[in-house]
């Protein structure tokens, strides 16, 4: 009974959201799709999608509707899109902002991904300040002194010459780094196990039709969801102490300063030299506590699974070409061996993780969710509009593998595209809501490969990946890989 009539009230809900956008002016003029009756829709497209089978599935789909085509799920109306001319039009405009992460709310809702549209500049500027070049020159440090710690765990494994899953070392690192990046002190052991607990629950819910958004996740996973807000509630107690604990030490070095004794004094070398997310914060305006945890949390988050998606991939894709192994090598070599060895002055480098970056880009789609018409002008399909209340999802994995774009080696890794005329890449997405720690993940990412791949060798090992898309780009059979050390090598070669 309860049932039939949700199934009743979502039909109404449907029926009268599809006329609503019918009326509209322009509707998705041009577009084709599998169907245009708006109840069911394309609903099986949906709910048969699952992480493993995505790629499969979206490349049938854009075979047979193209590069941007409409799909309506009950009362929702999804617009995929796979097309560059469309894709660039959106991200730069500055009037369709909204991003539409409700999975996450829970959790992020009152970060910078869903604030309100009225606070959303000043946040994202704030987030921008972090990555000031000063401050990343610190940063960039502190990514290093990391770096020492991911090279020794690794030394174990490189022992062996075994295969292993290099995610479960470099996703701990990276979140060691991120926590020290956005709060500057270190969490318990229990705030990191929750944070990856709470990560797993999200990566089940993502593309589970049951638990799509609040209602039905309630309905259908009662014990998921209490355990989900358990989760969170851990972290954000936890975020709070920290909090305290900033402000008592700020109150404390403030009332020392006015009885004139100096902090350097009291508190000389550990104390660390980069600004850290929580004091940018700060420093920037007037947040709530609430608003506080949740911007910290949605940079642990994304700066965790998208930075170890990325480091992750890089190593393999390495491992797996010889040749671009060796020309990154002897690049490090020789600039370390200079006496002004920067990280930031290595371009091969560089080029390898944009590379990687471009055939897996680890946040895989771009959402915008319209509030008002979308209007686009198009050299092939001609101008039309996109009615408000439609939800855009922008395949950037699709956009990134296109041979007129890329040239038809589109789909081989090739660094070198990256080095004379660097082709476009929107793995950061582009325009204003694109990612503000764009440079902060690259340093952060160059400083953890760059003594890696000088201490050990990365041997060509292992199954191909299977990419899924859980939350992030991912594996469906781990990352492998087998290392051995280079002075191992060196010493061979000597004798
Ligand atoms: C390789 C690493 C990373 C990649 C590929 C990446 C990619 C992206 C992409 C595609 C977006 C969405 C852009 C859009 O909606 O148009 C985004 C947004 C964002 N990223 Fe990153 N990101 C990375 C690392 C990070 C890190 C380390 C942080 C935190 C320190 C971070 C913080 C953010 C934030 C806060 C946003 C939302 C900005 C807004 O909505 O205004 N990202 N990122």
């Amino acid at each position: 009974m309860i049932l039939a009539s949700i199934f009743v009230c979502f039909c109404l809900a449907s029926a009268f959201n599809y006329f609503r956008q019918r009326r509209q002016r322009g509707f998705v003029v041009n577009l084709k799709g599998p169907f245009t009756w708006p109840l069911m829709g394309a609903m099986h497209k949906i709910v048969l999608l699952t992480p493993n089978n995505f790629f499969q599935r979206s490349a049938d789909y854009l075979a047979k509707y193209g590069a941007f085509s409409r799909c309506w799920v009950f009362h929702r109306l999804f617009i995929p899109v796979a097309d560059w001319e469309l894709a660039q039009q959106l991200l730069h405009s500055e009037s369709h902002l909204e991003t539409g992460h409700e999975l996450m709310s829970d959790w992020l809702g009152e970060g910078v991904l869903m604030c309100q549209p009225e606070h959303w500049p000043q946040r994202h500027q704030q987030l921008a300040a972090l990555s000031s070049p000063d401050n990343l020159l610190q940063l960039t440090k502190l990514f290093q002194q990391q770096a020492v710690q991911l090279c020794q765990q690794l030394e174990a494994y490189a022992a062996t010459r075994q295969l292993f899953d290099v995610w479960q070392p470099v996703s701990g690192n990276v979140l060691d780094l991120m926590l020290a990046t956005s709060c500057g002190m270190q969490p318990s052991e229990q705030y990191k196990q929750a944070f990856t607990d709470l990560i797993e629950i999200y990566r089940k819910r993502f593309l589970s039709i049951k638990s799509a958004n609040r209602f039905t996740f309630w309905l259908a996973s009662p014990l998921m969801r209490r355990r989900q807000q358990r989760l969170i509630r851990i972290l954000n107690d936890e975020n709070k102490q920290m909090l305290g604990k900033w402000r008592q030490q700020q109150l404390i070095e403030s009332q020392l300063k006015s009885e004139g004794i100096t902090i350097d004094r009291i508190e000389p070398a550990s104390k660390l030299q980069h600004q850290t997310l929580l004091e940018v914060l700060l420093s920037g305006g007037k947040l709530s506590d609430t608003e506080l945890c949740a911007e910290l949390n949605t940079c642990n988050y994304l700066g965790y699974l998208l930075c170890s998606s990325t480091l992750c991939f890089t190593l393999v894709l390495i491992a797996r070409h010889p040749a671009v192994q060796q020309r990154c090598l002897e690049e490090l070599r020789n600039a370390r061996s200079s006496e002004d060895w920067q990280l930031q002055r290595l371009p091969y480098l560089d080029a390898v993780l944009r590379e990687s970056l471009r055939l897996q880009p680890p946040q895989l789609i771009v959402g915008r969710q319209l509030s008002q018409d979308f209007n686009y002008t198009h050299s092939l399909v001609g101008n039309g509009a996109l009615p408000a209340g439609a939800e855009v999802y922008i395949n950037l994995y699709e956009l990134q593998r296109s041979e007129p774009q890329y040239g038809n080696q589109a789909h081989l890794f090739q660094p070198e595209r990256f080095l004379a005329q660097p082709p476009q890449l929107l793995s950061f997405g582009l325009g204003p809501r694109s990612c503000p720690a764009r440079e902060l993940s690259l340093s952060l990412l160059k400083a953890l490969l760059a003594p890696l791949l000088l201490q050990f060798e990365l041997l060509p090992y292992g199954d191909a990946m299977r990419p899924n898309l859980r939350l992030a780009l991912g594996s469906r059979n781990g990352f492998q890989l087998a290392l051995q050390p280079r002075e191992a090598i060196e010493t061979k070669t000597i004798d």
